[in-house]
C-alpha cells in the first residue's frame, strides 16, 4: 500500500510471541535503557503477557503494544488502567483521574533507531490514543504519561502530542524509585464532564 507520508502508515498491534525478539533487542539499546525500566520483573511481565499467562508486576494488568511504520516494527507502548481503588496512586494522580470514563497510563519508546529523531514520536502517540479509544476502550478519555524530570526530549514530545504537565512527584516503586517525575495528562476533547 502506498502512503502519503510515514505518519499515515503507522499502525498498532497487541504485542505477541512473534514480537518477543524485537522487544528484547529494543530493551537492550542504550537509548532505551537510559529512561526505561530494565528490571527482571518487567521483562518477566512482558513474557507473561505475550504468552497469555498471569501477570504480577505492578497491578498485574499492564498491556503491551507494538507500533509499526511502513509495516516495520519501530516502537513499544505500555498501557494500564488506573482506578481509584489502587492504593499506590499518588494524591496528584488521584486528582486527575477521569470522573466520566477510564484513565489510562502510558509508557512509550522508539526502539528502532532508524526511526528515532524523525519527528514521529508525537504523531505516533496521538494516533495510539485515537486507536486505543476507538478499538480498545471507548471509555478511555484521560491519558497519563510520566516522563523523568531529566528526560526533556520526552517532555517536549508529549507536549506536542497534547499532554499538559500538571505536577511533579517522586517515584515510590519500580525501577525509578526516588526519581522525580512529571505527571502529564491528556484529556480527549469529546468527552462530556
Ligand atoms: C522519547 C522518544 C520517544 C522521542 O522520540 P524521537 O524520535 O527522539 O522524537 P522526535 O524526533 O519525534 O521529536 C523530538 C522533539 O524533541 C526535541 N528534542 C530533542 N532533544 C531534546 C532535548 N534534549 N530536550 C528538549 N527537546 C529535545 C526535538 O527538537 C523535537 O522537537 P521539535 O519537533 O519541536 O523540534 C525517543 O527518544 C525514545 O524512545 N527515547 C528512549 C525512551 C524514552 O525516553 N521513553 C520515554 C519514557 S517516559
Amino acid at each position: 500500500m502506498a502512503f502519503k507520508n510515514l505518519t499515515d502508515s503507522i499502525h498498532f498491534e497487541k504485542a505477541g510471541r512473534q514480537h518477543q525478539q524485537i522487544i528484547f533487542a529494543w530493551l537492550a539499546e542504550p537509548h532505551i535503557q537510559e529512561f526505561w525500566d530494565n528490571s527482571q520483573e518487567h521483562k518477566e511481565d512482558i513474557i507473561n503477557f505475550i504468552h497469555d499467562r498471569q501477570q504480577h508486576y505492578f497491578y498485574g494488568t499492564t498491556r503491551y503494544w507494538i507500533g509499526f511504520v511502513d509495516n516495520q516494527p519501530f516502537c513499544f507502548l505500555l498501557t494500564d488502567q488506573l482506578t481509584v481503588t489502587q492504593t499506590s496512586l499518588t494524591k496528584l494522580h488521584r486528582q486527575y483521574l477521569s470522573k466520566t470514563g477510564h484513565t489510562i497510563t502510558l509508557d512509550f519508546g522508539i526502539g528502532n533507531k532508524a526511526f528515532l529523531g524523525k519527528g514521529l514520536a508525537a504523531p505516533t502517540l496521538e494516533k495510539f490514543i485515537a486507536f486505543y479509544n476507538y478499538y480498545v476502550d471507548p471509555l478511555a478519555n484521560t491519558f497519563f504519561i510520566d516522563p523523568d524530570e531529566n528526560n526533556s526530549r520526552a517532555q517536549r514530545v508529549y507536549e506536542k502530542a497534547g499532554f499538559k504537565k500538571l505536577g511533579a512527584y517522586e517515584m515510590k516503586e519500580g525501577a525509578f524509585t526516588g526519581q522525580n517525575t512529571y505527571l502529564m495528562v491528556k484529556e480527549l476533547a469529546n468527552h462530556c464532564d
